[in-house]
């Protein structure tokens, strides 16, 4: 499988669909499970009300089982923190059930905080107060914490112990931020965006410290745009587009069916059938063309069959599988359409 640590954006330009895209998995349906570590069925969203509304959540169905690490995928504006607000019981649902740890997220909001540790995509602590300073703070409002130094040393934060929140860098902060998440020994952490704005270094670190919480028996959860970071940290993925599940799976999973890829430079003569395999036509002035296919193997030999008798060098020849990335950026394209500015789907708060 490719993958990139390119981040998958949704700024990035559409490209065609050419209606290869696998069909969207059905989501859990039935009442929630209620061993699962989240369970959500029917999640609504909406901001604002009347002609203004705008729902960021369509009707989510999910469940995370205990003990995995869930990769929370999606474009820009895809619904993702939206819904870990719900989860997290930061902001009520609209409309749907939510269920964590067994729990209503905001009536049993008391039992649910203690056992969960939550990294908001965007946090701030106050920039006049030290490390240490900080850190002391929050352990002072958790119920069971790990002591500050052990915090900090599993982001490799005491040697800034003493420097102010002003003055430290980006990913720092962010370290901070995650240090503090998990000072109260969660169970269910919940991390939007953790490795944003880290360098490479301490991305790793991140992973190390995402894979010790689950050999812990942990639950996370993990939003992220780095596609090969979800890869390798989520037994389970959910991609998100339009305030919907849209894909759910392994990499592996969500990938299969997909069409894989043959690219090469443009030739100066036409091609000849390529056993199932399809030029895409807004390649074909390119400097390069490439030709979609589901059976890579077949495509490839017709097409090395056909140069070797007409004598044709192909060159800058590359063939890949079906990816993660393929899939995201097929989903991201569809997005083009989708304006949701939207009669709200039913009646809510
Ligand atoms: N308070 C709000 N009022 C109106 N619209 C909002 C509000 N908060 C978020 N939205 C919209 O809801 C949609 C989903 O936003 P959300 O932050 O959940 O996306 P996301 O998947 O987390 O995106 P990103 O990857 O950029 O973090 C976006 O179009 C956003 O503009
Ligand atoms: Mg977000």
């Amino acid at each position: 499988m490719t993958t990139t640590s390119t981040p998958a954006r949704a700024d990035r330009p559409a490209g065609p669909d050419h209606g290869t895209s696998p069909a969207t998995t059905p989501g859990p349906a039935g009442p929630p499970d209620p061993d699962a570590a989240i369970s959500v069925r029917g999640l609504v969203r909406r901001y604002g009300s009347g002609k203004d509304a705008f729902e960021a959540v369509r009707g989510l169905d999910l469940d995370v089982p205990r003990g995995t690490v869930t990769g929370l995928l999606g474009t820009n504006g895809a619904g993702k923190t939206s819904t870990l607000e719900v989860i997290e019981g930061l902001a009520p649902a609209t409309q749907g059930t939510v269920q964590v740890l067994g729990h209503h997220p905001i009536k049993d909001r008391a039992t649910v905080r203690r056992r969960t540790g939550v990294l908001l995509q965007s946090t701030g602590f106050p920039g006049d107060l030290t490390v240490a300073e900080t850190a002391r703070m929050w352990h002072s409002t958790l119920s069971d914490p790990r002591p500050v130094d052990e915090a900090l040393d599993m982001l490799d934060l005491r040697g800034r112990a003493k420097v102010k929140v002003s003055s430290l860098s980006g990913g720092e902060r962010r370290r901070l931020d995650l240090a503090c998440t998990l000072m109260g020994r969660p169970e269910l952490v919940l991390l939007d965006e953790p490795t944003t704005g880290l360098d490479p270094e301490s991305r790793r670190e991140v992973w190390r410290l995402v894979r010790r919480l689950r050999e812990a028996g942990a639950t996370v959860v993990i939003t992220t745009h780095y596609l090969d970071e979800a890869e390798a940290l989520a037994d389970r993925l959910e991609i998100m587009h339009a305030g919907r599940i849209v894909r759910s799976g392994t990499a592996g999973e969500i990938a299969e069916g997909h069409p894989s890829t043959i690219t090469f430079d443009r030739l100066e003569r036409a091609l000849p059938d390529l056993a199932g395999g399809q030029v895409d036509q807004s390649t074909l002035g390119d400097p390069r063309t490439v030709v979609e296919t589901v059976d890579l193997q077949t495509t490839l030999t017709a097409l090395l069959d056909w140069a070797r008798a007409e004598r044709v060098r192909i060159d800058g020849l590359d063939a890949r599988t079906a990816s993660l990335e393929s899939v995201f950026l097929s989903i991201a394209d569809g997005a083009e359409a989708d304006t949701r500015r939207t009669e709200p789907t039913s009646k809510g708060a």
